[in-house]
């Protein structure tokens, strides 16, 4: 396998385990565990600043290196509005989180946790959301309907 085509895989996975992470993380601070929330706090966003950059570099690779453009989707009918709608709401979503994630770990780190929990409300959905969102696209672009 050419080195190009593991990083969908390998972003894939990372999504999927940053999502377990988020999960994991709000299942503890409903149950007052504030260690091990921390700790799933930490490792999601450790796993998705990974995420970041491996994406960046799959697609500067892929622009620059090898001079292709996005994988296409080839599925027809009703599984195009579906991917699209699932593509769009997560291409959205994840260019705006970042720095909501930094706010919200920084009210964490600083145990300023009424601001914390204010904003962290908001912002787990929405992270949760992208992560199984951006697991989504990966499964049903190389999976579902792979093109090569
Ligand atoms: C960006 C990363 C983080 C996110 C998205 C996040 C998310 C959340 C959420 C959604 C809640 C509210 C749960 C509820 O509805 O009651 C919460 C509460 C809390 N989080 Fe985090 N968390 C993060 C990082 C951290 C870190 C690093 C710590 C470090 C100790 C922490 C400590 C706490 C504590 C102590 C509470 C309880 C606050 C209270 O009830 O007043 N969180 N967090």
């Amino acid at each position: 396998m050419d080195a190009l085509q593991i990083f969908p895989h390998l972003n894939g996975f990372l999504n999927l385990t940053s999502g377990l992470f988020l999960a994991s993380g709000f299942f503890f601070i409903l149950r007052k565990k504030v260690h091990a929330h921390r700790f799933c706090m930490l490792t999601a966003t450790i796993i998705s600043s990974i995420f970041v950059v491996s994406y960046l570099t799959y697609h500067a690779l892929l622009t620059y290196a090898y001079g292709l453009g996005p994988t296409r989707f080839t599925g027809e009918g009703l599984a195009r509005p579906i991917y699209f709608t699932i593509l769009l709401s997560h291409t959205i979503l994840a260019a705006g989180i970042g720095p909501f994630v930094i706010i919200t770990l920084y009210h964490a780190l600083r145990k300023n946790f009424a601001k914390h929990r204010k904003i962290a409300r908001l912002v787990m959905p929405i992270w949760l959301y992208v992560s199984m969102t951006g697991f989504t696209v990966y499964m049903i672009l190389y999976h579902l309907y792979p093109s090569r």
